[in-house]
């Protein structure tokens, strides 16, 4: 951290400010989407477990700030953009539970309509929050942005995807996210949902400003260079992910509805404190690869 920059309003501006304030926005944000889940006693869980977690946040504010306060060499920011990825990119277990639930939805349309309909109905909600991945109305795929981003501060290369630059920590990470969709109960599957979507409306609104200053700054690149590299930390900003956030909440009371499961507080702050420690761990292990 540079000792010489100059105080600015949160969230805009220098690095200093990601490593200064970065974990209070972390905080904030997350506070702001959570606080959009009517179960109270959910609601309350998430935000308890989230409190109980503040090491691992620290944790990530700490490596987004050290990574932005210098050009990193190749081999670690081949390494960041690999990692990384493996904890944002996860349309494809998001699609995986909304198919779970509409096979439960398809096996109780001849005895309890009603029930089904309410199934379907968790399913299409829980569609809506990979509607922008997937490109659903034409605009460009989330996994393309996120190779320009990369491949544009990775040495012009796209060597970053090789499996050899995912640390232990991202795959971990990757795969407990995808067994909790995909292996454990659905309810598992939904509250995996609720703490990633408030989480990554708060880390993608918090590292917007800090990104554009160092790609322009640290990185070279001319204003319009920047905005066009980082399309895909600005097209989850301005809402989209709090908008994922209420649509996993719909999601969860149609289930709820459909499939008469009940909400098992203690499970659900085990996954929600589970998700923040793993994401922590993706973080630091990063940190410590940085010069
Ligand atoms: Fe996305
Ligand atoms: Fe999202």
């Amino acid at each position: 951290m540079s000792s010489a920059a100059k105080p600015a309003p949160a969230l805009s501006g220098a690095v200093s400010d990601m490593r200064t304030h970065g974990e209070a926005s972390l905080f904030l944000g997350m506070q702001d989407a959570y606080s959009q889940l009517d179960h109270l006693p959910l609601r309350r869980v998430l935000l308890e477990s989230l409190m109980a977690e503040q090491e691992s946040v620290q944790a990530i504010a700490h490596s987004f700030g050290a990574f932005l306060a210098a050009v990193q060499p190749l081999d670690v920011r081949r390494r960041f953009f690999c990692s990384w990825q493996k904890t944002n990119n996860s349309a494809m277990s998001v699609e995986g539970l909304a198919n779970r639930m509409t096979a439960e939805g398809e096996a109780r349309v001849a005895s309890v309509r009603d029930a089904a309909l309410a199934l379907f109905r968790a399913g299409g909600r829980m569609n809506r929050v990979a509607d922008e991945d997937l490109g659903v109305g034409g605009q460009a795929l989330h996994f393309e942005l996120y190779y320009r981003m990369a491949t544009e501060f990775a040495g012009q290369d796209d060597l970053w995807q090789s499996r050899q630059y995912c640390l232990p920590a991202a795959v971990e990470f990757k795969n407990w996210l995808d067994a909790s969709r995909l292996r454990s109960p659905v309810m598992t599957g939904i509250y995996s949902l609720l703490v990633h979507e408030g989480y990554t409306h708060a880390e993608l609104e918090t590292i917007h400003d800090p990104f554009h200053h160092w790609a322009a700054s640290q990185m070279g690149l001319a204003d319009r260079d920047a905005r066009r590299t980082l399309a895909w930390i600005t097209v989850h900003c301005g809402g989209t992910e709090k908008n994922h956030f209420a649509h996993s909440c719909a999601s969860l009371a149609h289930y709820l509805e459909g499939s008469g499961a009940e909400v098992d507080l203690d499970a659900a702050g085990e996954t929600f404190r589970n998700y923040f420690r793993l994401k922590g761990a993706v973080m630091a292990q990063l940190t410590a690869t940085y010069i």
